[in-house]
C-alpha cells in the first residue's frame, strides 16, 4: 500500500477513535454544540492525533491509555484554529475548506465553541483516569495531563498566539521573536502530542527528552512550512485564504529570510527530526512518511 491510501485509512482510524467524545444536546444550549461538532468534523488532517499515537506505537505502547489523549489534543487544536480565524485575530473566513466557524454560525457563537471544546478536552482527557489499570498507569495519565496542558497554555500554545499578534504591531520583528511564536504557537501542541505518545508507553527520560526534541524540530519545520504555503499554494489546495499573513502584517520566516531559505531550513529542521527518530532500535515506518508528507505537504 502506499503512503497516501496508507494515511486515509489511519485518518479514517484516528477519526473512528476521536469522534467517541463528542458531545450531543440540544435545547437552549444547543447550538454551541452544534458549532463545535461543526468545526471539529470539518476535514482536518488530525496530524496530532496521529503523531501521538505514532508515537506510541514506536515506543512499544499498547494504547490502553491514549485514546482520551487523541481526542483531547485534537479538541485543542480545533479550538486554537476557531479562535485564531475570528475577526480580532487573523480574520480569516475560511477554514479546512469551509466558511471558519465565526462566519458560519457567528462571533460569540465561535468564542463559546471554542471554549466548549477547551473545557471538552480536559473532561475527555480526565476520561483516562477511568481507564486505568494499575497505580502506575494513574501516575501516567496525571503526568501527560500536565504535559498537554503546559504545552496549551501561557507558556505554550496560547503564550505564542499572544506573541503573534502583538508582533503584528512592529515593523522590525527579530528572528528570536520569531522562534518564540514558533516554538510555542505550533510546536508546543506537537511536543504535546508526540512526548504524550512517548510518556504513556512508559519510556525513560533520555527517550523522552529525544522525542522532544524530535518534536520540536518538526513543530518549527511544520510552521515555516505552513508560512511558505500562505505565499505559494492556492486556497483550493489549503483550503484557508492565502495571503494571510501578509494581509494581518505578520513577520514571518519567509518576510525575513526568503523562500529559498525558509525551505533549506525546513528541510534541515525536518532532516534532523527524522535522524533521531530513525536512531531508535525500534521503527514506525509511518511515522517517519507522516513527518515527511508534513513537511513536503503542498496543503
Ligand atoms: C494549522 O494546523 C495551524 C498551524 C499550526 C499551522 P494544521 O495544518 O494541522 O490544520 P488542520 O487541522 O489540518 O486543519
Ligand atoms: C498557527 O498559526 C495558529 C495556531 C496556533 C492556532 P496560523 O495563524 O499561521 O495558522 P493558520 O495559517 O491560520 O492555519
Ligand atoms: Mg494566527
Ligand atoms: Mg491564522
Ligand atoms: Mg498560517
Amino acid at each position: 500500500m502506499d503512503f497516501k491510501d496508507e494515511m486515509k485509512n489511519r485518518i479514517e482510524r484516528t477519526e473512528g477513535i476521536i469522534t467517541r467524545y463528542l458531545p450531543g444536546g440540544e435545547g437552549y444550549g444547543g447550538r454551541v454544540i452544534e458549532a463545535m461538532n461543526y468545526s471539529f468534523m470539518a476535514g482536518g488532517k488530525r496530524i496530532r492525533p496521529m503523531l501521538m499515537i505514532e508515537t506510541h506505537i514506536l515506543c512499544g505502547g499498547d494504547g490502553r491509555l491514549i485514546a482520551p489523549f487523541m481526542a483531547a489534543i485534537e479538541m485543542i487544536h480545533t479550538y486554537s484554529l476557531v479562535h485564531d480565524d475570528l475577526p480580532a485575530m487573523d480574520g480569516d473566513e475560511l477554514r479546512r475548506g469551509k466558511p471558519s466557524t465565526w462566519k458560519q454560525y457567528d462571533e460569540a457563537m465561535a468564542v463559546l465553541a471554542g471554549d466548549g471544546l477547551l473545557n471538552l478536552a480536559s473532561e475527555t482527557a480526565l476520561l483516562a483516569f477511568d481507564l486505568a489499570e494499575s497505580a502506575f498507569d494513574t501516575t501516567l495519565v496525571a503526568e501527560a495531563m500536565k504535559l498537554l496542558f503546559y504545552h496549551s497554555g501561557i507558556n505554550g500554545m496560547i503564550g505564542g498566539q499572544c506573541a503573534d499578534v502583538e508582533a503584528e504591531k512592529s515593523s522590525d520583528v527579530t528572528m528570536e521573536q520569531l522562534i518564540y511564536v514558533y516554538k510555542n504557537k505550533t510546536a508546543a501542541l506537537l511536543r504535546a502530542a508526540m512526548d504524550i505518545g512517548a510518556l504513556l508507553a512508559g519510556v525513560d527520560d533520555e527517550t523522552l527528552i529525544a522525542i522532544d526534541r524530535a518534536a520540536y524540530n518538526v513543530g518549527l519545520a511544520f510552521q515555516i512550512r505552513d508560512d511558505v504555503l500562505d505565499v505559494t499554494a492556492s486556497e483550493e489546495e489549503l483550503g484557508k485564504p492565502i495571503g494571510s499573513d501578509d494581509r494581518n502584517n505578520k513577520t514571518t520566516y519567509v518576510t525575513l529570510e526568503g523562500i529559498e531559505s525558509a525551505e533549506a531550513e525546513v528541510r534541515r529542521l525536518s532532516d534532523e527530526a527524522l535522524e533521531i527518530l530513525r536512531g531508535f532500535t525500534a521503527r514506525n515506518e509511518f511515522l517517519e512518511g507522516l513527518i515527511s508528507y508534513m513537511i513536503d505537504r503542498k496543503a
